[in-house]
C-alpha cells in the first residue's frame, strides 16, 4: 500500500518511519511512503505557501495552489485515493475507518498548519476530512502519522503476530484483557494465577470476562455496538452486580 503525504515539514516524519514497525514494513515493500514538500510546488522565487486571511484576523492559512499542484504531481488514478485532509473539524478517526483505509491501494494525506488551509482544499481537493480527536494540534503532521500508523498495522504481514490485530481494543468493539509478562511477581505485585496454569479454556475464558468487564466500567457505549453471546450477557449481568 502506498502513502502519500503533503507536509510543509516533512522532517518530523523521517523518525517515525525509520523505527519500529513501520521501518521494517517498508523494508519489506509491505508499505511505500512517500512525503512531499508542500514548499516545492509552491510558485515564485519566494515559494511562498501561505497568506493572511481574507476578511482579517490572526495567523496565516495555507494557500490552496501549492496544494493544488502537489496534488497535481501524484497523478492519481481514478480508482487510487481517497485524498484525506487532516481537520479538527473532520470525521473522528476510529478502527472501522483505519480498516476502510487499509483496503485501499493508495492514501494522500495532506497536512495543515497554522491556521488551516483554504477552504478551497476541503471542497475541491480533497474526498474527507478525518480528525484524530476533540483538541486542535499545530499542525496535521502527527495526526497524519496516527492514520499511517493505524492503517499500515492491519496490512497483511505488516505486524509479525496477525492475532494482535485480531484481539486489540476495538477490533471487535471490545477493549483488550490485560496482558502480563516476566516476572510472575515483581517485588509482590503477581500475575494472575489463571494465566500461568497452561489451562487455555480457563484463559480464554478469563479473557473474554476481563474484556467485558473493562469496556462495560470504561467505555459502555461500545458493547451496543457488539452482538453478544448468552454467555457474555451472562457474565455482564454478574460484573454490573459486582459493581452494585
Ligand atoms: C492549528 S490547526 C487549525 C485549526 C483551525 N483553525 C480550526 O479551528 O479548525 C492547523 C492544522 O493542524 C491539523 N490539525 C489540528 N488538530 C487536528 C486534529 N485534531 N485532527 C487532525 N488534524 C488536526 C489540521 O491539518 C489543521 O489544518
Amino acid at each position: 500500500m502506498r502513502f502519500d503525504i503533503l507536509s510543509l515539514f516533512p522532517e518530523m516524519f523521517i523518525s517515525v518511519f525509520e523505527s519500529s514497525i513501520l521501518k521494517k514494513a517498508r523494508e519489506r515493500a509491505l508499505i511505500d511512503v512517500h512525503v512531499h514538500d508542500i514548499r516545492m510546488y509552491a510558485p515564485g522565487k519566494h515559494r511562498v505557501t501561505d497568506d493572511a486571511p481574507f476578511g482579517g484576523g490572526g495567523g496565516m492559512v495555507m494557500k490552496v495552489e501549492p496544494i493544488d499542484r502537489a496534488l497535481a504531481a501524484l497523478e492519481l488514478q481514478p480508482w487510487e485515493g481517497p485524498v484525506i485532509l487532516m481537520s479538527p473539524q473532520g470525521d473522528p478517526f476510529r478502527q472501522e475507518i483505519a480498516v476502510e483505509l487499509a483496503a485501499c491501494p493508495r492514501l494522500v494525506l495532506i497536512c495543515g498548519h497554522y491556521e488551516g488551509v483554504d477552504e478551497r482544499v476541503k471542497e475541491q481537493l480533497a474526498d474527507r476530512e478525518l480528525s484524530i480527536g476533540d483538541f486542535v494540534l499545530t499542525g496535521g503532521e502527527l495526526a497524519a502519522m496516527v492514520i499511517v500508523d493505524a492503517v499500515a498495522r492491519l496490512i497483511p504481514g505488516v505486524l509479525g503476530n496477525s492475532e494482535s490485530a485480531r484481539t486489540d481494543s476495538f477490533s471487535s468493539w471490545l477493549l483488550e484483557y490485560p496482558q502480563y509478562t516476566r516476572p510472575q511477581d515483581y517485588g509482590g505485585w503477581k500475575v494472575p494465577g489463571v494465566l500461568l496454569n497452561g489451562n487455555h479454556r480457563d484463559i480464554d475464558c478469563w479473557r473474554r470476562r476481563q474484556s467485558l468487564a473493562r469496556t462495560w466500567r470504561r467505555r459502555p457505549e461500545l458493547l451496543e455496538k457488539i452482538d453478544l453471546s448468552d454467555s457474555d450477557r451472562l457474565i455482564l449481568k454478574e460484573i454490573q452486580a459486582e459493581d452494585l
